[in-house]
């Protein structure tokens, strides 16, 4: 009983051992892709769904909703919307860099010393677009300048913000790469800016810098894509700067487009409320991937072939809807992620196992020298009977004469059918006298001394 217990233990202990671990994963980039039968892409840049081309075959809007329609100039590979261009959508961002032409008020002659007129340069008019104030700058130029950025939406309800820099005819301070307010001005975005517009402006028309500025540009630029050189003063090379957008659909909250059936997320997506205040995004939920707006919705991600995972090794991973797990071969320990990894056999198993074989051992071995002992006390008790009871004397005589002869206890069992009750012919004061029959079927009477009988 003490041996099976001991390895029921052991069992118990190895099935302990088996371990699974379920790692949630980040979020993961799409794959971007447009409707069936819609054109994917503009020269380098894709054209994920909700945005789109024109319509399919059977007539179907290859976008979402009109903010989203876009149109590609074949000759020059360009994706524009009205007058930006498009040249980065972002669908798990819900981002889009768009060129955006810089506004710029330059000397005339007409307006003479006070000259407060500009011309704007519109940005983008749908409230579905709002300027990223993480990403992005607003910056003006010039050294007789003031810039505008300005957001009217709903009957003119917004605000506007901006800069200015005036040099007044001194050049020494004005430094490359150095837009502090001298020459250059920038501003943070604030944030849900849209339906934007920027305007540049002069005080008096350039009075005092006419000679090395005639010029105010302003612009919002995507963090790192504008630096200041003092050459700008007089000429800025671009005429389109890169602004990081976030964008939204639908013109309502999650909450309300789904009570109205009108929401645009599909499967395995979720629905985020827009920071800007207008309309949602869609994301894939966690270890899914594509495009949210799509119809096909979002498909499991794999983490384990796409090396996504926390596990030692990709052999490590098995991979599940949404998830995936990571594991340890046969015989070894751990949980197989890469803080844990994987171990061959505990070392604390193997001392348990170590502990219970040497155990079972000693156990086994006590057994076997206990009887060892009981057997070899048997022995010599049946000497001493077999001595009480003159045995001794006839294996004397039998040796002298042929008429004794001594029988084993064995073939005494056999004669009186192992002591048959029914045989016995007599009881004495030292034994039961039982009638017995040989092996020669000679008949013969057998006393069983009483002190034997504990045997
Ligand atoms: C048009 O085609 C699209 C994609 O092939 C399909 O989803 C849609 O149901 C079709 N619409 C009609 C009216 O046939
Ligand atoms: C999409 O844009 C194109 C080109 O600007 C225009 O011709 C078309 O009418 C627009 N479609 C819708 C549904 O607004
Ligand atoms: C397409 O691009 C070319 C080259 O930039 C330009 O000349 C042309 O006017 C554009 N076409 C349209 C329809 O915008
Ligand atoms: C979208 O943004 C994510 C996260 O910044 C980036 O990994 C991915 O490459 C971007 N996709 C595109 C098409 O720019
Ligand atoms: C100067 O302003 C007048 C009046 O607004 C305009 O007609 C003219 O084109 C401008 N000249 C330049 C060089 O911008
Ligand atoms: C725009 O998107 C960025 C990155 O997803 C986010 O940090 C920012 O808060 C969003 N909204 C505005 C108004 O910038
Ligand atoms: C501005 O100055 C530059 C360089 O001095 C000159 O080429 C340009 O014609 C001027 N522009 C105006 C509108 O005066
Ligand atoms: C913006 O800056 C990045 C990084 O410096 C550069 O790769 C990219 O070409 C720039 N884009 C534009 C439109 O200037
Ligand atoms: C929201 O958009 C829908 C469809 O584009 C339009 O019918 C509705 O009037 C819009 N509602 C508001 C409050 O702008
Ligand atoms: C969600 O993703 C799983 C796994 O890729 C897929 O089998 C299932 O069809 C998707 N569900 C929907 C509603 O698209
Ligand atoms: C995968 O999980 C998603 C969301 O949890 C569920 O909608 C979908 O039915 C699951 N697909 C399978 C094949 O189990
Ligand atoms: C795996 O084991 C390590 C160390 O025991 C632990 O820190 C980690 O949280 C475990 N991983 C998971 C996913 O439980």
């Amino acid at each position: 009983m003490g041996v099976k217990g001991m390895l029921f233990v052991i069992v118990a202990l190895v099935l302990v051992e088996v371990e699974v671990e379920v790692v949630a994963i980040d979020d993961i980039d799409s794959t971007q892709i447009a409707l069936h039968g819609c054109q994917r892409n503009c020269g380098d840049v894709q054209i994920p769904y909700p945005f789109g081309i024109g319509k399919t075959e059977n007539g179907t809007t290859c976008f979402l909703d009109k903010p989203f329609n876009l149109t590609c100039n074949s000759s020059s590979s360009s994706l524009t919307s009205g007058n930006v261009q498009v040249i980065n959508i972002n669908i798990s961002q819900g981002q889009a860099d768009m060129l955006i032409f810089v506004s710029k008020y330059c000397y005339n002659s007409s307006y003479g010393n006070n000259a407060v007129s500009s011309q704007p340069s519109g940005l983008i008019s749908s409230s579905s677009f709002t300027i990223s104030s993480k990403d992005n700058k607003f910056i003006s130029v010039g050294c007789d300048t003031y810039g505008y950025l300005n957001s009217f939406y709903n009957n003119n309800a917004g605000y506007s913000t901006g800069c200015l820099t005036r040099c007044y005819g001194n050049t020494k301070e004005i430094k490359d790469g150095d837009c502090s307010g001298i020459g250059c001005c920038e501003v943070d975005i604030p944030p849900k800016m849209r339906s934007v517009s920027t305007q540049a402006g002069t005080f008096f028309n350039f009075q005092d810098s006419l000679v090395f500025n005639n010029c105010s540009y302003s612009f919002v630029v995507k963090n790192g894509n504008y630096t200041f050189k003092k050459a700008h003063l007089e000429n800025l090379p671009y005429e389109m700067l890169p602004v990081v957008f976030n964008w939204s659909v639908g013109n309502e909250t999650c909450k309300k487009s789904l009570n109205r059936g009108t929401n645009a997320c599909k499967g395995n997506s979720t629905c985020v409320d827009a920071e800007s205040g207008h309309g949602y995004r869609c994301q894939c939920k966690q270890g899914f991937e594509g495009n949210p707006y799509h119809p096909h919705g979002c498909t499991d991600t794999d983490e384990c072939k796409t090396g996504q995972h926390s596990c030692v090794s990709d052999h490590n991973c098995h991979n599940t809807n949404g998830s995936y797990i990571c594991f340890c071969p046969k015989g070894q320990s751990g949980n197989g992620t890469k803080e844990d990894g994987c171990l061959k056999k505990n070392f604390l198993l193997r001392i348990v196992i170590g502990a219970s074989a040497g155990f079972i051992t000693i156990l086994v071995g006590t057994c076997l020298l206990y009887l060892t002992y009981q057997k070899r006390k048997l022995i010599k008790l049946k000497e001493k009977f077999f001595e009480q009871n003159g045995g001794l004397i006839l294996l004397q005589q039998g040796e002298e004469s042929s008429h004794t002869k001594i029988f084993t206890a064995d073939k005494l069992k056999k004669a009186t059918n192992n002591y048959d009750e029914n045989l016995i012919i007599g009881r004495g004061g030292y034994g039961t006298v039982f009638k017995g029959v040989l092996e020669n079927k000679t008949i013969v009477a057998i006393k069983k001394s009483k002190f034997s009988k504990i045997f």
